[in-house]
């Protein structure tokens, strides 16, 4: 493949991208959770780091600058500077000081007069600043500091206090009564010097802050890609069973949450190899059970060919053992048919209100024939009107499969005795025989489709194995119970346990 076609496929794919379909990604998702926290965990580091730093610095450089001015503020006393500026050792300690920290100072007597600026501007003004004149008046034994950090300087106002003269005139006492305050120093320090380190270090920072950005761009990759692999494995696994390449349980190194998922999806996996294992057997039984008629067919009609002249009763009995064979195909066919129309919930029972005496009466009316024949007596016996809430058509079925079963697989001149009862909601019918009974290891099968407990024997009788199967099935859609006992060579009984209000539970 060259470049150009790995290009268009590259465009082809992120056209198929849609932002909603990329967020809803568990993988973008996480990338971005770990890249935004990294990020702002980061931004809001920096700034509180330059933060505490600036705020730290201006401290500093307050308290600094504090005490020379009080140191000054003393000497201004000392040398009366108040009312004699003259002083050469006062101005050139004002200058030197303004010069240190790129300042202004401004004495201030307590006219609110400037007596001295360093800038040489306000000398002879008079200061009405609301600080100032609090500090003269009410008085304050500290500096007051501001910091003006939009245009970089800190303010000070220093009171010039006299210890211990109590002098007379116009003065404000503060205080301890001999602490007097003369006048004002009025002072903005220049914190330039701090903003200049506050940009290097903040040019440091975003150098470095690209970097772990970087490097936790990489990480919040790497790890998104890393952490969720056990879902792609999860997914290539699932796609592979889908496919067909293999019907083995997925495995692998995994997260407890993700171990959940393999388990749920393995017993789904168990689950549909149990249906298709049974879907299969089904298959081969039905064809194995429709063919033997058919064989029997082929070889029959084959006979009647290939011979001549055959006498006409000869012709008769085979083609009466064809007709019989087919007979039984029709009769498998339809079983088949009844036992499929059941296993479909959606086809639901169809409730009337039925008499089940009599629904039974006429059940063993249509097999009186049949016991006759092997000379079983047959008997119903009821106590009481059974009026129930069920699917005739159903139950019937049921009941006939029961009886059917227990004079097929009677003795002859045996007999088949069926009991109806009713509780205030139940009905029971017991259908129970004489005949030769049910091997215990056989009573767990009997409802299995095909199942017969001696094939060749069923066979001969005329069974295919379906008929417990169906009244089984009926009777569960009934929310019924049906139950076998049975004893070798006495006798079996057949009891099944209906709700007389089926409608309340109709399945459909
Ligand atoms: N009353 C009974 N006494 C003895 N064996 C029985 C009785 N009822 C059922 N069985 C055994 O259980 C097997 C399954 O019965 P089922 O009614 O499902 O099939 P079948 O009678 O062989 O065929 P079908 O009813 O489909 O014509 C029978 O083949 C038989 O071996
Ligand atoms: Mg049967």
């Amino acid at each position: 493949m060259d470049t150009e076609q790995i290009g268009s496929r590259a465009a082809d794919f992120f056209k198929q991208l849609k932002i909603k379909d990329i967020l809803k990604s568990l993988r973008v998702r996480f990338f971005i959770i770990v890249f935004v926290t990294g990020v702002v965990s980061c931004l809001v580091l920096h700034t509180m780091i330059l933060d505490s730093y600036e705020a730290r610095a201006v401290s500093v450089r307050s308290t600094e600058v504090q005490t020379q001015l009080r140191i000054l503020a003393n000497h201004l006393i000392m040398y009366n500077y108040l009312q004699d500026t003259s002083s050469d050792v006062i101005n050139a300690e004002l200058d030197m000081l303004a010069n240190l920290y790129d300042g202004r100072v401004m004495v201030i007597n307590d006219d609110l007069k400037v007596v001295k600026d360093t800038y040489n501007i306000s000398q002879g003004k008079t200061i009405i600043s609301e600080e100032v004149v609090n500090c003269l008046k009410k008085g304050s034994k500290g500096t007051i500091s501001k910091y003006d950090n939009a245009n970089g300087y800190i303010e000070m106002i220093t009171p010039i206090i006299e210890s211990q003269v109590i002098e007379e005139g116009d003065v404000s006492i503060v205080g301890d009564s001999n602490e007097v305050v003369r006048g004002v120093l009025l002072t903005s320090v220049s914190t330039d010097t701090i903003e200049t380190t506050l940009s290097v270090l903040s040019t440091r920072a975003k150098n470095m802050e690209m970097i772990i950005i970087l490097v936790i761009l990489v990480f919040a990759v790497v790890v998104s890609y890393a952490l969720l692999k056990p879902f792609d494995r999860i997914t290539a696994a699932i796609n592979d069973v889908k496919a067909g390449y293999t019907d083995q349980p997925i495995i692998g190194p995994n997260y407890y949450e993700t171990e959940q998922i393999i388990n749920a999806f393995n017993s789904l996996l168990r689950r549909m190899k149990v249906l298709d294992d049974s879907r299969q057997e089904f298959v081969s039984n039905v064809s194995h059970e429709l063919k033997t008629p058919i064989t029997s067919i082929k070889v029959l009609a084959d006979s009647l060919i290939t011979q001549e002249n055959i006498p006409a009763e000869v012709y008769k009995d085979f083609m009466t053992d064809i007709v019989a064979e087919i007979d039984r195909e029709d009769k498998i066919i339809n079983d088949l048919l009844a036992l499929v129309k059941m296993d479909k919930k959606a086809s639901g029972l169809n409730i009337t209100s039925v008499d089940v005496v009599a629904l039974t009466e006429n059940v063993l009316k249509r097999l009186r024939p049949i016991a006759r024949k092997k000379n079983v007596e047959l008997t119903l016996e009821s106590n009481r009107a059974i009026n129930a809430e069920i699917d005739e058509v159903k139950i019937s079925l049921v009941i006939m499969n029961l009886v059917e079963n227990a004079i097929k697989y009677n003795k002859d001149d045996g007999w088949v005795r069926v009991e109806l009862d009713a509780d205030h909601q139940f009905f029971t019918v017991k259908v129970a025989d004489s005949g030769m009974g049910i091997p215990e290891e056989s009573l767990d099968h009997i409802y299995e489709r095909f199942y017969r407990v001696d094939k060749s024997r069923s066979r001969e009788i005329g069974g295919t194995g379906l008929g417990l199967s169906i009244a089984r099935n009926a009777v569960i859609m009934h929310r019924g119970t049906i139950e076998a006992e049975s004893v070798l060579g006495e006798g079996t009984t057949f009891t099944i346990k209906i709700p007389l209000m089926c409608g309340n539970t109709k399945t459909n």
